[in-house]
């Protein structure tokens, strides 16, 4: 076990292994890529460091599982264009807003008119939002999201919406993630070490939030790059015609019966009524079915992705693949893997090992 061990730290790739230490949090999530939380993304200095290794500034980098968009936002920044899909509508709408160019005046104008004209109001709400909201905090979203549609900025809006709805759960504070009930009275806080009360309120992370995503906005633009382009496409990835030729990939697929990337943003797809495609959402279940369904489907994604791209073209994967499924894959895509390299992930919570996959179309 311990030869084993020490094998896997030796073929470590340093450039691509940051301890919590040396990558604070503030790193990790700096400008908009904190506009809302995502589980499962990867961070950005990963991405940074694969697009300047295997592609040049003014090239075009393709994500078909694209989730909070950290590819995108990060090519934007590395001075590439960059194009990503996703199923899931609410990461759509994430990533529209996180690569949205914003006359910052207008933005802002609008920002503080919605919340000065901020008031809790009746209105339709779905069993979910009646269960998992007090009466309180649940008018005062709904009184945020009948503004909403008057702005031209709207998107940005319900991305503030959706956030602040997440804060207001009825839900435990050590169980934001994935709560399995609402939290209705006091309860032994595991986070705080305290007896700590479930939100009744939803008004001040609305605030909060609005001046937060404005600051981000702002903070990227300054980074960004001029000119270069980002787009998003809603769908699934088997089937999608992206209708352009890429330089490369950089992705990481959902990985089996790890994330319900639909359900753990289930407040936003009730408050905002986004559809739905869960059906269609790769990972869900790691029975033998599911492991077989999950093979052929990462397969077609990347199948498709390889015929948009140019002759050669990298495709990077980030994947801690346990099941060993991914030469399977790759060979089913028509893809030749050329290295893999290995990644050390150190967090407060543990430490784990990635890889990421280098095939060539
Ligand atoms: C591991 S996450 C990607 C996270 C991303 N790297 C980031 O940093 O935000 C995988 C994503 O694949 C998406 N996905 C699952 N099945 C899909 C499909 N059939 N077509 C397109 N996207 C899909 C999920 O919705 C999820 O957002």
């Amino acid at each position: 076990m311990a030869r084993t061990q020490d094998a896997l730290y030796s073929e470590i790739d340093l450039e691509l292994s940051w301890s919590e230490q040396e990558l604070p949090q503030r790193e990790r999530t700096k400008h908009v890529h904190a506009l809302h939380p995502y589980l499962g993304k990867f961070i950005p200095q990963l991405v940074e460091v694969l697009l300047g290794r295997y592609l040049r500034p003014g090239q075009r980098v393709l994500d078909p599982f694209a989730g909070s968009g950290t590819t995108l936002v990060q090519a934007l920044e590395s001075g590439l264009d960059a194009t990503g899909s996703d199923v899931a509508a609410f990461n759509v709408l994430l990533m529209r807003v996180k690569l949205a160019e914003y006359n910052p005046f207008t933005l802002e104008r609008e920002v503080r008119d919605a919340l000065a004209r901020l008031e809790p109001a009746e209105g339709e709400a779905t069993p979910y939002l009646r269960r998992w909201y007090s009466p309180q905090a649940l008018r005062e979203l709904l009184g945020f999201r009948a503004l909403v549609p008057e702005y031209e900025h709207a998107d940005a809006l319900r991305v503030v919406l959706a956030r602040a709805a997440r804060s207001a759960r009825l839900t435990t504070h050590f169980d934001l993630d994935f709560p399995r009930a609402p939290q209705t009275g006091p309860y032994w806080c595991h986070k705080h070490r305290r007896e700590c009360r479930p939100v009744e309120r939803a008004e001040h992370f609305l605030r909060r939030y609005a001046l937060d995503t404005l600051a981000r906005i702002r903070a990227f633009a300054r980074v960004r790059a001029r000119g270069r382009t980002a787009d998003v496409l809603h769908g699934d990835a088997r089937e999608l015609d992206y209708r352009r030729r890429f330089d490369g990939v950089v992705t990481s697929p959902p990985y089996p019966g790890l994330i319900d990337y639909h359900e753990q943003h289930r407040y936003a797809y009730e408050l905002l009524g986004l559809d739905d495609l869960g059906e269609l959402e790769l990972g869900r279940g790691s029975s033998r079915r599911a492991l077989d369904a999950y093979v052929d489907g990462v397969a077609a994604v990347l199948r498709n992705a390889r015929e948009h791209l140019r002759p050669g073209a990298p495709v990077l994967i980030v994947v801690a693949d346990r099941r060993d499924l991914y030469p399977e894959i790759l060979d089913r895509a028509g893809l030749r893997l050329e290295e893999r390299l290995r990644r050390h992930v150190n967090r407060r919570a543990g430490e784990f090992f990635e890889d990421v996959l280098v095939a060539r179309a």
